[in-house]
C-alpha cells in the first residue's frame, strides 16, 4: 500500500469564502504554468458545488489569469445532452464559461451524442492524447468534488471504472440519474500536477470524514483513491463539511 501523502486540508467559514480563496489558488497555479510552459489546464468537475466558484470565476475576480492560456477540459459527464440541465458542461458554460475569455477553441466538453458512452470515452481519450503527450496526461489542477457516498468524479464505490489501470479516460454507471458518465480514471487523475476538493455542507461531513481520517478502501470510498504520483492535493472545505474531523 502506498504512503499517501497527508493532503492539506483549509477550511473556510462558508461555500462563498472557500470558492473565492480555490479561484485565487487558481489562478496562482495558472500564472505559473503560464510563466514556466507558455501554457495552462484546468479540469473541471459537475455537481452544485462548483457553481459557486463559477460565479466568483465570472465576477472577473481572477483578472490576472491568462485565460487566453487556459484550455479547459471536463473531469466526468452525465451522458445528457449539453443542453440538458444536469450536463457538467453546460452548467459551466452557462455560470461562467460562456462570458469568459477563454478562447472557444481552448474549451474541450466531453461528446455526449456519439452512440454509446464507450464511444464518448475513447473520444476524449484523444481529444487528451492531443494535448497531453506522456504516458500519462498532467493537468495542472483538477477540481474535485466530493459526494456524501465518497465518490468523486464519476468514480462510485464498487464500480468496475475503479479497477481500470491503462485508460484515461472510461465510463460508469451512476447509481443515480442520469445513470450513464464518462469520467477521468484514477490514475489519470493521480498523474496531475495539483487536484483541489472542494466539498461544502453538511452532508458531506461523514464522507469527508472517513477519506481523511480512515484507513477508508478504495472500493468503498473512491475519493480515498486520490494520491498523487507527483503533485498536491488541497481539501478546500466549509465548516459544516469540517464538522465531524477530529483533527483540525
Ligand atoms: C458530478 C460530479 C460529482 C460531484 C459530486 C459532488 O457529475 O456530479 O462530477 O463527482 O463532484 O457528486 O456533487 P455536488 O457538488 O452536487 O454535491
Amino acid at each position: 500500500m502506498s504512503i499517501r501523502a497527508k493532503p492539506e486540508v483549509r477550511i473556510h467559514a462558508d461555500l462563498e469564502s472557500l470558492s473565492k480563496a480555490v479561484a485565487e489558488s487558481l489562478a496562482e497555479i495558472a500564472a505559473a504554468s503560464v510563466t514556466s510552459r507558455g501554457w495552462f489546464s484546468l479540469a473541471l468537475s459537475g455537481g452544485e458545488t462548483p457553481r459557486a466558484l463559477f460565479r466568483t470565476l465570472r465576477a472577473g475576480h481572477e483578472k490576472r489569469v491568462p485565460w487566453n492560456r487556459g484550455e479547459v477540459f471536463w473531469v466526468d459527464e452525465r451522458y445528457v445532452p449539453h443542453q440538458d440541465p444536469r450536463s457538467n458542461y453546460g452548467i459551466a458554460k452557462s455560470e461562467w464559461i460562456a462570458s469568459s475569455p477563454i478562447p472557444r477553441e481552448n474549451v474541450h466538453p466531453m461528446q455526449t451524442d456519439l452512440p454509446t458512452p464507450e464511444d464518448a470515452a475513447r473520444q476524449y481519450e484523444r481529444v487528451l492524447r492531443a494535448h497531453f503527450l506522456h504516458q500519462w496526461p498532467r493537468v495542472d489542477l483538477i477540481l474535485l468534488g466530493l459526494g456524501a457516498d465518497c465518490h468523486t468524479a464519476a468514480l462510485f464505490p464498487q464500480s468496475q471504472a475503479l479497477s481500470e489501470s491503462t485508460r484515461w479516460v472510461t465510463w460508469a454507471k451512476a447509481p443515480s440519474e442520469p445513470s450513464q458518465r464518462l469520467t477521468l480514471t484514477l490514475p489519470a487523475i493521480n498523474h496531475s500536477s495539483d487536484v483541489h476538493f472542494l466539498v461544502s455542507g453538511e452532508t458531506k461531513a461523514e464522507a469527508l470524514r472517513r477519506v481523511l481520517e480512515e484507513d477508508a478502501n478504495v472500493a468503498d470510498c473512491p475519493a480515498s483513491g486520490v494520491d498523487l504520483s507527483d503533485g498536491r492535493v488541497i481539501w478546500w472545505v466549509d465548516e459544516a463539511a469540517a464538522g465531524k474531523l477530529s483533527h483540525r
